[in-house]
């Protein structure tokens, strides 16, 4: 009898995350927070199935839904399995050519998601939704610093404002709690990302070693100097976490960085030093012209030195950094709000590259 009241009781205040894209750089770092952590029972959802190599400390793997949100039905049919999914973190993205060309597909797997979750009758309390730096329009050139949630929007086309409209228009339809988590240019592992800043440093800083030439900075002259910021995956998840379950962050935008700024010509001598070889100042080129000619010595890296084998299409996101390396200007995004509202997470940006490249190659995907 007294066993049956615990588990009951542990039952009532268990809380079941469904995590879509969780193959991403954020969904990544995500499921591995969560996996073992009370009192949460986790479900990831992606097109691919189980996320794999995952440093889950012992806990169990999570439940995998394989799950193509850009169809209607499917999404349904496949969501119907969630249907206790009382949380949800939604870190999906689907890439296009152009920003006026990704707000549809975007804001329909939001759509579906949500929708999906309502026909299954899913008792959702509260949803956590990606956004980013692009909401100011940084993307474009210089704008407004330090960046502040209660900045006006930026006109669009940005598929971040369809989706909160979305998301707002839902939570009063089906009665949840929301929050949106604004990271900027996110630090840890995945493949296959259209953003990925640091697997495209670590295997540019390996074709370069490799090539016997300096690690030239190959961004703009005014990028080195500017004022930057990043936001750690880890440090993104224990956000998330915090937001879902703080009644402060209940119906708000937070922007999550570091919480430090850096400049590249500080850190990119360090990178170097990782790496075991000389640092060189910037050289502005584009990494998606000079990459261009490197899969074949890439899979040399690989086979020489044991790598996991990832496929030169889904290892780095050359246009990504580029667009990074190209932003000649102070990138800063006020994080007093959610420092008042009581997440009070950072991490020293040297830091966290520096740890996030370690482990790629602990792990053995960079040399
Ligand atoms: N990465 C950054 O530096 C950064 C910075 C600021 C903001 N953000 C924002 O954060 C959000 C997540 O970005 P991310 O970089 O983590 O994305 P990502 O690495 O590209 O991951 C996207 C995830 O979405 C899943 N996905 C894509 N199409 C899908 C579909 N049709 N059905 C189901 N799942 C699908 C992918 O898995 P499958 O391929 O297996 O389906 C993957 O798990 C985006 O809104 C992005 O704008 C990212």
């Amino acid at each position: 009898m007294h066993v049956t009241n615990a588990s009951s009781e542990s039952d009532a205040r268990r809380k079941n995350l469904l995590l879509v894209g969780a193959h991403g750089v954020i969904g990544r770092a995500m499921t591995e927070h969560f996996v073992g952590l009370e009192p949460w029972s986790l479900t990831t959802a992606a097109r691919r199935g189980a996320v794999t190599g995952l440093d889950v400390r012992g806990g169990t793997p999570p439940s995998a839904l394989s799950v193509d949100l850009l169809d209607p039905r499917a999404a349904t049919a496949r969501l119907a399995e969630a249907r206790s999914t009382t949380h949800l973190v939604y870190a999906a993205y689907v890439e296009r050519p152009t920003m006026a060309e990704t707000v549809a597909p975007n804001v329909a797997m939001l759509a579906n998601t949500l929708d999906g979750l309502a026909q299954a009758g899913a008792p959702l309390e509260h949803v956590v939704l990606v956004g980013g730096g692009k909401s100011y329009g940084e993307h474009l050139g210089p704008y407004k610093t330090p960046a502040k949630e209660s900045d006006p929007r930026f006109l669009g086309p940005i598929f971040y404002n369809d989706q909160e409209d979305l998301l707002l228009d839902r939570a009063a339809k089906y009665g949840f709690k929301w929050t949106v988590l604004r990271p900027d240019a996110v630090i840890g592992f995945s493949v296959q990302s259209p953003m990925n800043l640091l697997m495209s440093i670590a295997v540019y800083a390996a074709i370069s070693k490799d090539a016997g030439v300096p690690l030239r900075f190959p961004g703009k002259h005014g990028t080195w100097s500017a004022l930057h910021q990043i936001t750690d995956a880890g440090l993104f998840a224990r956000a998330a976490e915090w937001a879902l379950t703080s009644p402060a962050a209940a119906g708000q935008i937070f922007n999550v960085t570091n919480g430090d700024l850096f400049r590249w010509q500080h850190l990119w001598p360090e990178i170097a030093a990782f790496f075991d070889m000389p640092a060189a100042p910037p050289q502005p080129m584009s990494l998606v012209d000079q990459m261009a000619d490197k899969e074949p010595r890439w899979n040399q890296l690989v086979a020489r030195h044991g790598l996991v084998p990832t496929p030169w299409s889904q290892v780095a996101s050359w246009g990504f950094a580029d667009a990074v390396f190209g932003m000649e200007f102070d990138l800063v995004q006020s994080t007093i709000k959610i420092r008042k509202a009581g997440f009070h997470g950072a991490e020293d940006s040297h830091e966290s590259v520096l740890a996030h490249l370690a482990r790629l190659r602990r792990e053995k995907y960079i040399p």
